[in-house]
């Protein structure tokens, strides 16, 4: 497996299965990767599995959160090699971000500022991840792209700029993969203290018990009650169409499919996670 870091490496690889990471990557990550490889094994061409790992500024609000991003380069690449990823693409900020030379941030969807979810706790974050989301589709040319379903907001973010900007890119959502007490797997698990570590399966469990409840009003109650037990105030916990992530309206068809979302801090770390509801 190759490591490139330079556009021109990239162009054997265009038209393939793209992953694209932040790094310090987990099982979820390698889940996304093996998805990809399994893909490539079921269709006739050549198409490869191309892994990007950048650390992208301009969706961060915070500057401690960017500065502290764990950068685990080597380790990456190996995981990535182990899952079947064909190459990786780590390159540097000034091949993403030319000095000199804007990257447009592409217009957003409305379930980038609508819902009022991540995007009001995270005002920026979606334009960020657009601008550099598009710019890596621009370079790496991919014919498909995986993402995960734990960060869902994004997802759907990325399928509707895709489809705004008529990228003819399909975008593949994977399911999230959880720790065995059900916790999302999450590069920022690893900061929570081992008591905080204990209350984060709340959010899990907050969103199962949702899952049973046959209203949404009830089950934005349920999730409450459990959070509060375990001493967790939530951003929001919430039941929302699972496509526009607005709520859900009162004539809605009973097959239209909703999700329950949370984001919560869990002492000084914020988690989300998110299952489709009812069951
Ligand atoms: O989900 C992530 O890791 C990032 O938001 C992404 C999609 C790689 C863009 O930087």
């Amino acid at each position: 497996m190759q490591v490139i870091t330079n556009v021109e490496g990239l162009a054997p690889f265009h038209g393939g299965l793209f992953v694209p990471t932040m790094g310090a990557l987990h099982e979820g990550h390698y889940t996304l990767v093996r998805a990809a490889a399994q893909r490539r094994a079921a269709m006739s061409g050549n198409a490869r599995v191309i892994v990007s790992i950048f650390v992208n500024p301009t969706q961060f609000n915070d500057p401690k959160d960017l500065a502290r991003y764990p950068r685990t380069l080597n380790t990456d690449a190996a995981g990535c090699e182990r899952a079947g990823a064909d190459v990786v693409f780590a390159p540097l900020p000034e091949v993403i971000y030319p000095p000199g030379n804007p990257v447009p941030v592409p217009e957003l969807p409305d379930v980038a500022f609508h819902p009022r979810l991540e995007d009001a706790h995270r005002p920026g974050h979606f334009a960020g991840v657009c601008q550099v989301v598009k710019r890596l589709f621009d370079l790496v040319r991919p014919s498909a792209a995986f993402f995960g379903e734990k960060d869902w907001q994004q997802l759907r973010v990325i399928a509707a700029m895709t489809i705004r900007e008529h990228l003819n890119i399909e975008i593949v959502p994977v399911a999230t993969v959880r720790e065995s007490d059900g916790l999302a797997m999450s590069s920022r698990n690893a900061f929570l203290s081992p008591d905080d570590r204990a209350r984060a399966t709340a959010l899990s469990q907050a969103l199962r018990v949702a899952q049973d409840c046959s209203t949404s009003k009830q089950a934005e109650s349920a999730m409450l009650e459990v959070l509060r037990s375990r001493g967790i105030t939530p951003e929001y916990a919430v039941v929302r169409d699972a496509a526009t992530l607005m709520p859900l309206a009162e004539n809605r068809p009973r097959t239209a499919p909703a999700r329950a979302l949370i984001a919560a801090p869990v002492g000084r770390i914020r988690l989300i996670d998110n299952l489709p509801w009812p069951a």
